[in-house]
């Protein structure tokens, strides 16, 4: 019902660890595999390692005990194919919203032509074609984080790593963008690893949810969101949706207990 996409391993996690070479063991004996086409979300309480499990993925940071794979390749070698959007959204002060989302095409290669289309085409998916021309200190947080998710999606990328990508969102915003996400995603088949606090986000996004327990960072629990997204606009407002949302909750006290 709820699975549509294929069952292929995009991402395997084995016996993974990391230890920082200044600082406590980060993450301990991570196992999970995310399959192509997959929304995945991490939930845990803060400092038990989301970020870091998102950079050894995007081979931003190394791994330091067992093994990570990104399409059977090393994350280093899979760059390629991954684009990472940061917890606190980096624009270039002295760039336009327009050229903020040029960078990647830009530092691609790509011509003056394809890139003037392609970021067009993202500003009106964001929402964002008015402020073309505006740079980031003209805009609200919420504008930032649309302009770093449009410049993520226009060189693309296959996996998308979203590290709580909405966070600075208002709940109407951010619903808006959850839904879209889940459009664009069906749309283009990415593979997503997801970041968030919010359990109702993470079941409503998400066919499974990794939650993860702190001291040091583990996995406490894969959960299954069992969900009909057929209909979407009548997701949030359902039983289930309630269902899963108290289900996830309890299994997350136990990770701030454990
Ligand atoms: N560069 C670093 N050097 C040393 N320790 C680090 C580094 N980055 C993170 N840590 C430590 O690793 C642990 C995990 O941090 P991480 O940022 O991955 O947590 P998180 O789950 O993303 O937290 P939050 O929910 O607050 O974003 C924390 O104890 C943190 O202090
Ligand atoms: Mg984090």
């Amino acid at each position: 019902m709820t699975t549509h996409y294929e069952i292929v391993p995009e991402i395997a996690c084995t016996r993974t660890g990391k230890q920082y070479r200044q600082g406590a063991e980060a993450l301990r004996d991570i196992n999970f595999t995310v399959y192509k086409g997959e929304i995945l979300s991490i939930l845990g309480p803060s400092g038990c390692g989301k970020s870091t499990l998102l950079k050894m993925i995007a081979g931003l940071t190394s791994v330091t005990s067992g093994e990570i794979t990104v399409n059977g390749m090393t994350p280093v070698n899979a760059r390629e194919l991954v684009s990472f959007i940061f917890q606190d959204a980096t624009l270039l002060p002295w760039r336009t919203v327009k050229r903020n989302i040029d960078l990647g095409l830009e530092l691609e290669g790509a011509t003056r032509e394809r890139r003037d289309g392609k970021t067009e085409e993202m500003l009106a998916l964001v929402g964002l074609s008015d402020v073309a021309g505006r740079y980031p200190r003209e805009l609200s947080g919420g504008m930032k984080m649309r302009v770093s998710i449009a410049r993520a999606l226009a060189t693309r990328p296959r996996i998308l790593l979203m590290d709580e990508p909405f966070a600075a969102l208002d709940e109407m915003t951010r619903n808006r963008m959850n839904d879209e996400l889940l459009r664009l995603q069906k749309q283009h088949g990415w593979t997503i690893v997801f970041v968030t606090h919010s359990v109702a986000e993470a079941v409503f996004l998400s066919s499974r949810i990794l939650v993860l327990a702190p001291n040091p960072g583990r996995v406490l629990e894969m959960v299954n969101v069992e969900l009909d997204r057929s209909n979407l606009a009548e997701v949030r407002s359902s039983d289930a949706f309630e269902q899963e949302v108290s289900r996830v909750s309890r299994i997350l006290r136990g990770a701030h207990l454990a």
